[in-house]
């Protein structure tokens, strides 16, 4: 092998990888244009619109600068590399109550405001694409409080008495230990020996914030699922996203 030949393949090698792994999709992803509902395939028209609400830039950097993406995915596969909708209510719940299944695949527009999507590395936890939902809809019993459920979590995700192995790390850092004068602050998650509040820092309040705004359930039009052409039909039965749109 001649050297041009050796270093035509070296450049060919990694020249190809980077144009498909990083040049087009960033062309494809950087002016997303909005995808429109289809009258036969949706039963509905006009634009998708993705709805979010909360304090999701702070939240996502608290979210980053702790490693929760470490054992934490953000990313409902779509469904020819892998069943995540079989996954108990990491997609949506199965069973809602209003909506019924709203179980669906990631799509771009489920990171927007974000300026990393966080999609994880390992699996150790489950995923959190839905984390906001399931808290709302499945963990909070009897009118309790999301928000109080989520620091409680954080503070000591051991407390909850059906969690007693939990693998979740407590993020005691987040909180702050502040003298009782009065009533206990309502938003204490717990009181020490010396009789003193814990209460949620900043940091904790955006973290849970963000986490709560996490309800990737909404539907979305079926030209953006993955779904085999037989699932697709009903969007309320997890229609699904991810392919990017080009623009
Ligand atoms: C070392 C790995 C690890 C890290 C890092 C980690 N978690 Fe977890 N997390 C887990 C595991 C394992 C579970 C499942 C056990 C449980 O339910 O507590 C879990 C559960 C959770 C749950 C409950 C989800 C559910 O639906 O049951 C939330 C919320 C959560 N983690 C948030 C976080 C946040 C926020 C961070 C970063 C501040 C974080 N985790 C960092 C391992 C981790």
């Amino acid at each position: 092998m001649s050297f041009r030949q050796f270093a035509f393949g070296l450049t060919a090698s990694f020249g190809i990888a980077w144009l498909a792994i990083v040049i087009v999709p960033f062309f494809m992803m950087r002016h997303i244009k909005p995808v429109a509902f289809d009258e036969t395939a949706d039963g509905k028209e006009g634009v998708y619109h993705p709805k979010r609400t909360g304090r999701v830039i702070n939240g996502a950097e608290v979210y980053a600068a702790n490693g929760c993406y470490h054992c934490h995915s953000q990313l409902i596969r779509p469904t020819y590399a892998g069943n995540d909708l079989g996954r108990p209510d990491w997609a949506g719940l199965k069973a809602d109550e209003e909506r019924g299944d709203t179980r669906r695949e990631s799509n771009i527009f489920d990171y927007s405001g974000e300026k990393f999507a966080q999609i994880g590395q390992s699996r150790l936890g489950p995923d959190l694409s839905n984390v906001g939902r399931r808290v709302e809809k499945l963990y909070v019993k009897d009118g309790g409080d999301p928000k109080a459920w989520l620091l409680s979590h954080l503070y000591d995700p051991r407390a909850n008495p059906e969690r007693p192995t939990s693998k979740c790390p407590s993020y005691r850092f987040l909180f702050d230990t502040v003298e009782i004068e009065g009533q206990t602050p309502n938003d204490a998650v717990a009181i020490t020996k010396d009789g003193e509040a814990v209460v949620p820092g900043n940091q904790a309040l955006a973290l849970v914030d963000y986490l709560l705004s996490l309800k990737r359930d909404d539907t979305v039009p079926a030209s953006m699922s993955h779904l085999p052409p037989a699932q697709k039909g009903a969007p309320e039965k997890a229609a699904a996203p991810a392919a990017a749109p080009k623009g």
